[in-house]
């Protein structure tokens, strides 16, 4: 049975595919079944004969296979598209690229449409592309949480991605903000690996000529989780040690931030000729520690430098991740954290590694592997919209103090 509208997990993408087409409905089944991120719900027949059904189906996006279209299933599209009036999104596909049918559709407002033969990479991507909601057409502004590691494996990258499922799922399935995880670390970057994606930014192209770097060639250079999270990732280069051009870097996260309404970037520890803008165009800035000695102390001095560097930057928090009530091995507690850090001290994150673990490896959000688990909890709170602003001395959600077009000059 379908599931109500305010059962349905907002982390999931319920795609509902109307096919009469046996080989594109294997294409389908094939491309979903390795994403545990959607709920696929097939129907067999036409448009025309599943109309209700698909109204009815709570459905983050809907594709459309025009197989053998006959002016019925046309009317009944153009009926269903009025109908769902932009949500859930269309797509439609098609066999064969034909003008008339193409006019056709593209006047009904469908929000893409694929020809086959539709390969399971660009059909994932399209789907995840059109349930994107950013605020309007005119240019957003997004709120940038960014993570620098005070010291290696701290976890960084864990805490990035699960930063960026969480605010992806923080709408409701209506609202899913448009949210783009960035990965900087160039030399020894892991979050494509981790969600399993095929990495797809080249830099080496874009740095000749920034000024070519558009719409177009950002969607080009992004990926996309079933989740829906976009994801801005380098193929890693662990031999080579090179920086790129700041404008480069300014200039692709100024635009990303323009299409997005919320940017997670996850750091790397050495600092760059583009760190210091990156920083400063944040909202939220999170120094990411562990609770051992020259963790703590790494923390301080990270904290210390970016305040100098930056004065007018966001205040730099420190979260202390993998943390254990009962530190045995360090002999380590929480007011020995307080003390040394004072108000920058923001969180502490527990140790769970089976969990994390099983997030990661699934490509999903924590809170899906277990509701209610104290990680996500400590994240929600720090990254919330009730954060206060007096507590933090954060800038409240949507204020932007500095615009990285503005760190640039
Ligand atoms: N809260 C946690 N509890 C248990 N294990 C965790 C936690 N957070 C991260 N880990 C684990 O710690 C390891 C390092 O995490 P991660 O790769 O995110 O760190 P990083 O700071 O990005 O590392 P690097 O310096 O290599 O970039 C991973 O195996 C991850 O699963
Ligand atoms: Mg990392």
């Amino acid at each position: 049975m379908r599931s109500p509208r305010t059962k349905s997990s907002s982390s999931k993408t319920r795609v509902v595919v109307v096919t009469p087409d046996p080989a594109f409905e294997q294409v389908v089944q094939d491309t979903f079944a390795a994403a545990p991120q959607v709920e696929l719900e097939l129907m067999s027949g036409s448009v025309a004969e599943h109309a209700e059904a698909i109204t009815a189906a709570d459905a983050t996006v809907v594709v459309v296979d025009l197989h053998a279209a006959t002016l019925d299933d046309m009317t009944s599209l153009q009926a269903l598209v009025a109908r769902l009036d932009g949500w859930p999104p269309v797509v439609t596909v098609t066999d064969a690229f034909d003008k008339e049918v193409m006019r056709q559709i593209l006047k009904m407002r469908v929000a893409d449409f694929l020809v086959k033969p539709v390969q399971p990479v660009e059909l994932v991507r399209t789907c995840a592309r059109v349930v994107q909601t950013p605020a309007g057409n005119e240019p957003s502004e997004a709120e940038i949480f960014s993570y620098l590691p005070a010291v290696g494996g701290a976890g960084v990258t864990t805490l990035a991605i699960q930063t960026a499922l969480l605010l992806l799922g923080s709408g409701t399935q209506k609202t899913r903000p448009a949210t783009c995880l960035v990965d900087l670390d160039f030399q020894h970057g892991a979050c494509a690996d981790y969600l399993d994606l095929e990495p797809r930014l080249d830099l080496n192209e874009i740095e000749p000529r920034p000024e070519r770097l558009d719409r177009q060639l950002l969607e080009v250079m992004l990926s996309y989780h079933a989740s829906g999270l976009a994801v801005i990732a380098a193929p890693s280069r662990p031999a080579e040690m090179r920086s790129f051009d700041p404008d480069t870097v300014t200039r692709l996260l100024d635009l990303v931030s323009s299409h997005f309404n919320y940017v997670v970037i996850d750091l790397p520890r050495t600092w760059f000729p583009w760190t210091d803008n990156v920083l400063l165009g944040s909202n939220r800035l999170f120094v990411v520690s562990e609770m051992t000695v020259p963790g703590i102390k790494h923390a301080k001095q990270l904290v210390t430098a970016v305040r100098e560097r930056l004065e007018e930057g966001p205040r730099p928090q420190v979260i202390i991740n993998r943390f254990e009530q009962r530190l045995f091995s360090t002999g380590l507690r929480r007011s020995d954290a307080e003390q040394a850090l004072g108000e920058d001290l923001a969180a502490t994150i527990p140790n769970d590694y089976r969990l994390v673990r099983e997030a990661i490896d699934r490509g999903v959000p924590l809170d899906e592997v277990k509701a209610g688990n104290k990680i996500t909890a400590e994240l929600r709170k720090l990254i919330g919209p009730t954060t206060s602003s007096e507590k933090t001395g954060a800038e409240p959600a949507g204020k932007r103090r500095l615009s990285l077009s503005w760190a640039r000059g």
